[in-house]
């Protein structure tokens, strides 16, 4: 059986919703505490058994690499000091099987996925984004490789989101649901306006695809946003073989939102060893205040 052992991270967008801070610095690096949203994405693939991983950048964006590099002077200041727990910290991003490839201009998602054609070559992967942050017990990522294992199709993650958002999103218009939350999939439509979408069922940022992918990709022309849309060529491909949607029951983070990535700094920060026990008392005291204030 072919095994789904790589995996797909874009991480070539502007990050214009958290400018000015995106100026000069990959969106990618923002911490959650005191971990870059991008380490959660990476932990994640490795969690579900994937063990080659090609991060797609661009510009502003060096420091994704750095950071999963080794840091020769720094883990010898550490070494010297004795702080062997941050020493180990650091070297834990150090000795992955990451690769890196650059996407030339900012022309959509499906053009970032395209990027990697020859790194994926003729296998099923999987495609990560980096604004998702998932949590449950099996990771989302691995949940999509055990339906692909039974189905040896290709598989979206997709989450019920309230019906006013639908533009924000590519959704489904699901024709039937079969075992375990795996639908039947009729279309597949980038950011309707809410009248026009099918289903409240929105694509979430984790997708596991064959490689056929990629000729479609060739030749996809813009959709939504004048950009290469992934989701018009997964449209696309499920005309000729079945693309299966596989529902989402867990939490979701979008840490691509101001809101949403506060959310998931507190949660974090509240199972933090370090800090879980001020922010608890922090959060109580502000809870206080706000309540005086009304
Ligand atoms: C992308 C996809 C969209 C998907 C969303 C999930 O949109 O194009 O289909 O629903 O990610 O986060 P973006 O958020 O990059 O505009």
């Amino acid at each position: 059986m072919v095994k789904v052992r790589k995996a797909v991270i874009p991480a070539a967008g502007l990050g214009t919703r958290f400018l000015p801070a995106t100026k000069a610095m990959a969106k990618e690096m923002l911490p959650i505490v005191d971990k870059p949203t991008i380490q959660f994405i990476v932990e994640e693939a490795i969690a579900s058994g994937i063990e080659d991983i090609l991060i797609v950048t661009g510009k502003s964006k060096r420091s994704i690499e750095d950071h999963f590099d080794s840091n020769i002077e720094l883990e010898e200041h550490l070494r010297q000091q004795g702080k062997n727990d941050l020493l180990d910290l650091i070297k834990q991003t150090a000795n992955l099987n990451l690769y890196f490839v650059r996407q030339p201009y900012p022309k959509g998602l499906g053009h970032a996925v395209l990027q990697a054609k020859a790194f994926v070559g003729n296998e099923p992967f999987v495609v990560m984004l980096g604004d998702d942050i998932m949590e449950d017990e099996v990771p989302l990522t691995k949940q999509l490789i055990d339906v692909y294992d039974q189905t040896h199709a290709s598989n979206i993650a997709v989450m019920e989101v309230p019906h006013e958002e639908t533009s924000k999103y590519g959704i489904i218009a699901p024709e039937r649901q079969l075992d375990d939350g795996v639908y039947n999939v009729e279309r597949f439509v980038e950011k309707p306006k809410p009248e026009e979408a099918p289903s409240n069922l929105a694509i979430i940022g984790r997708y596991l695809l064959t490689p056929e992918i990629f000729t479609i990709l060739e030749n996809q022309q813009p959709g939504a946003g004048n950009e290469i849309q992934l989701t018009d060529a997964i449209d696309t491909l499920n005309k000729t073989q079945r693309v299966f949607a596989k529902r989402f029951d867990g939490k979701r983070y979008d840490v691509g939102s101001k809101i949403g990535f506060m959310e998931m700094s507190i949660e974090y920060g509240l199972k933090h060893p370090q800090i879980s026990q001020d922010l608890k008392e922090l959060i109580k005291d502000l809870g206080h205040r706000l309540e005086n204030e009304e």
